[in-house]
């Protein structure tokens, strides 16, 4: 029995699966995708993004909604009171930490990047931004902007208020809190159901303004728009083949880490989401839905638009360069890009515009499932668990900001949380459906209340296919990064103090959920002996 001081339920089916889309749609799609798709020549990195879809992102998909709504339908919304209820093991509930970890940690830096498509919305909007194509003033203004310089250049406010992204962090935080403060449909509903179809309408005049740019410069008639769209999707390089591209091992493994980021699976967001449910909604057809829904966003759209755009203006060998690193990508080359082509200034605002409200919709996700804990496991009330849960994740956000220098921060928190413990808790979702609830009842969950009918098969694929390919992708890529000369992040804990730090701040949040966990189950455990005592 749960000890929530208020149950919530979604108002509406559309509701929910917006709220869902909206969590998965966000800076993934947009920027994320398109630069890691033209890195490894899109069509060849489709295949193993569209395998890890089938096999793992749409079956956990399937998982994490059916445990979501059983964990829901007991009285619990987060991840370790659901663990708990579907596993009767004392473990079990602490396993539900990293549904915890995971997305707080991930609000902590997502937040800021937030803000960054915040002021590049206000500057373009408001005219300065510098027009004129050249790509020096942008990567200066971004240094500053963001703090790249130095640790702590963010928090200089000598040059105006708005010179900083601070300023705007502080903007996004007040929205996302007030937005979960107004709860479940007051905020994230209601929100999701706005700026939803917003965002899809923006994407929509972004797309059109990239897809009749046609050859913007007739002395250079290589760069035309259908030659970005080649860049993009075309497999294979002169000299190598599609199966020689095909046989990249680094490519599977980005492949299948843009199906999680992107689907917000095995984040412990769709766990939580989905515990609102009643206990005979659809789960086969809303999961199917979202996360087509969020494939649609990232292949129609945020590929056809980000690097088709980029190519027409810098050429294959600029485009390459940029797609080296995301926010070179978003943040220094396509202001560059937006700025050099006719309704620029328009078309730029336009544009951050649509990643602002696509990375709150993701980040108003990231903090649900805390509140949830907080509420049911230690029984406060919405504003202090929304207090408490804002001191934990500003005092996270501002690490993360103070230690702003090549963003090393960032990149530590978003490659051990990110990427490593997203695996981890994605693995422990599928064993505990496939394996602990095991696939008949899961295969039962799944079917009560659907409106498609999903073939058996599927949980066989839960049950041996998803843990094994997991476990394989897993393994390959920990050796990789462990052996790795370059980037590697295991070698920099004991070189680098702010990847120390970072990897202590990580623990420092792990600790606190875990001590939250402890409390909480003490209470489950008393609550449901008193039920029991006052029944015999
Ligand atoms: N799924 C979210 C994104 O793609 C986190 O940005």
């Amino acid at each position: 029995m749960a000890l929530a001081t208020t149950r919530e339920a979604w108002t509406s089916r559309v509701g929910v699966i917006l709220a869902v889309t909206g969590s998965a749609v966000g800076l993934g799609n947009f920027l994320r995708f398109p630069g890691k798709a033209a890195q490894y020549e899109g069509g060849a990195f489709m295949i193993p993004y569209f395998i890890a879809f089938l096999l793992l992102g749409l079956p956990i998909a399937w998982a994490e909604w059916s445990l979501g709504r059983y964990g829901g339908a007991r009285g619990f919304n987060s991840a370790p009171g659901i663990f708990r209820v579907v596993w009767r093991r004392r473990a079990a509930p602490y396993l539900g930490a990293l549904g915890m970890l995971i997305p707080v940690a991930i609000y902590m830096y997502y937040v800021y990047i937030e803000a960054w498509c915040l002021g590049y919305a206000v500057k373009f909007a408001t005219g300065q931004m510098a027009m004129g194509g050249e790509k020096g003033p942008y990567v200066d203004f971004f240094a500053r902007f963001v703090g790249l310089n130095a640790d702590g250049a963010a928090l200089d406010l000598s040059n105006g208020l708005l010179s900083s992204a601070v300023f705007f962090l502080v903007v996004c935080y007040v929205l996302n809190f007030v937005l979960i403060y107004r709860g479940l449909n007051k905020g994230i509903e209601w929100f999701c159901r706005w700026a939803m179809p917003a965002l899809m309408i923006c994407a929509i005049v972004v797309l059109v303004r990239v897809l009749t740019l046609g050859t913007p410069n007739p002395a250079l008639p290589e760069q035309s728009l259908s030659n970005g769209l080649g860049f993009m999707w075309n497999p294979g390089v002169e000299g190598r083949s599609f199966w020689t591209s095909l046989g990249n091992a680094q490519m599977w493994l980005e492949a299948t880490g843009q199906i999680f980021f992107s689907l917000s699976v095995g984040f412990g967001i769709v766990l939580c989401y989905a515990s609102y449910l009643r206990k005979d909604d659809d789960v086969a057809l809303g999961a199917l839905t979202a996360s087509s829904g969020n494939e649609f966003c990232e292949v129609a759209l945020g590929g056809l638009i980000t690097i088709p755009a980029a190519f027409v203006f810098l050429g294959a060998a600029g485009t390459a360069e940029a797609c080296r690193s995301t926010f070179n990508l978003g943040f220094m080359t396509l202001p560059m890009v937006f700025a050099s082509m006719p309704l620029g200034q328009f078309v730029g605002a336009v544009f951050f515009f649509l990643l602002f409200l696509a990375a709150v919709t993701s980040s108003l996700s990231m903090l649900q499932p805390a509140i949830a804990l907080i509420e049911e496991g230690l029984g406060l009330g919405r504003r202090a668990s929304v207090t408490l849960l804002g001191f934990v994740t500003a005092v996270g956000s501002g690490f993360i900001v103070y230690h702003s220098r090549d963003a090393r921060a960032l990149d530590t928190v978003d490659f051990w949380v990110g990427t490593f413990c997203i695996y981890v808790l994605a693995t422990i979702q599928v064993l505990l459906f496939g394996w602990v609830l095991g696939i008949e009842r899961g295969y039962h969950e799944l079917m009560r209340g659907a409106e498609i009918h999903v073939p058996r098969f599927v949980m066989y694929v839960i049950k041996y296919v998803s843990p094994a390919y997991l476990l394989a992708i897993f393994g390959v890529w920990i050796f990789q990064q462990a052996s790795a000369e370059k980037n590697n992040y295991f070698a920099a804990i004991a070189r680098d103090t702010v990847s120390r730090l970072s990897v202590g701040m990580i623990a420092l949040v792990l600790i606190f959920f875990l001590l939250l966990i402890a409390q909480s189950v003490r209470r489950w455990n008393a609550a449901e002996k008193g039920e029991h005592g006052a029944i015999s």
